[in-house]
């Protein structure tokens, strides 16, 4: 079946990190749908429970989402993914390239995990399966919202920390050893050339906006954005930031 003529209005995916599911991106999924058609699906064993296979690699969520791009005949496809969403973004775009007509790289990285990172994934796969993702998530989340967030908004940081407890032990197992086997992507960071948004946050320890500056310095086309006053999950912290910078970049592309 033909794939359809890339629209006027971009499709916008959101792909959410670890380990999180599609509710993510509540607060972007109806606020940016004047300037996109917003898709924000839950990755393979995210979500509802699924039997996964061990390893839930980069690659294979990417395939996932270009299946479900081509059951939409969706041909050409504006890419957002927060950090492992981000691996997941690179990762289409390195077998996909035709199908990206721009990208959104927000709080992630290019490079692959150190031996020490990879070790930590393991011990995570363990931890997931023997103790359960509710430690996981409460271990995570003074990391994903800042200390002034998770005062000023009990219930939100609440809700992500439920968000997060309920996803299925296999599916964060297997991601984090996914995670854990994702190459470096560096390299090709100098061959992209669909326009790129790149956004950070000043308080994000998990990924430093440093590793923001990198790959903004090695893809031509792309600008930084950096969200005062949020931790990791700059969409969730700072919604209004974020979709500013989001809907300005996405009128710029039609
Ligand atoms: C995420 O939010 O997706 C994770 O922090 C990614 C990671 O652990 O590298």
């Amino acid at each position: 079946m033909p794939l359809t003529a890339p629209p006027e209005r971009p499709t916008l995916l959101l792909i959410h990190g670890f380990p999180h599911d599609h509710t993510l991106w509540t607060a972007q999924v109806s606020a940016l749908q004047d300037v996109a058609d917003v898709i924000a699906p839950d990755l393979r064993g995210f979500g509802p429970a699924t039997v996964v296979p061990d390893t839930l690699t980069m690659e294979l969520f990417a395939d996932d989402l270009r299946k479900l791009l081509d059951a939409r005949r969706v041909k050409r496809v504006v890419l957002c993914g927060l950090s492992m969403g981000g691996y997941v973004a690179l990762a289409f775009a390195a077998q996909f390239p035709d199908r990206v007509q721009a990208l959104v790289l927000c709080n992630t990285r290019a490079g692959a995990d150190t031996d020490e990172g990879r070790a930590g994934r393991m011990a995570t796969a363990r931890k997931a399966i023997e103790e359960g993702v509710p430690a996981i998530a409460k271990g995570s989340l003074p990391k994903m919202l800042s200390q002034a967030m998770r005062t000023a908004k009990p219930e939100l940081a609440a809700s992500v920390e439920a968000m997060m407890a309920r996803q299925p032990a296999a599916a964060v197992a297997a991601a984090s050893r996914g995670m854990a086997e994702r190459p470096d992507r560096t390299p090709m960071l100098a061959s992209i050339t669909a326009p790129v948004l790149i956004i950070t946050s000043n308080m994000d320890e998990l990924i430093p906006m440093s590793e923001s500056a990198r790959m903004h310095a090695a893809i031509a086309h792309s600008e930084l954005v950096v969200v005062q006053g949020a931790a990791h999950l700059s969409n969730v912290e700072q919604p209004t930031a974020f979709n500013d910078a989001m809907r300005h970049f996405l009128r710029k592309l039609r």
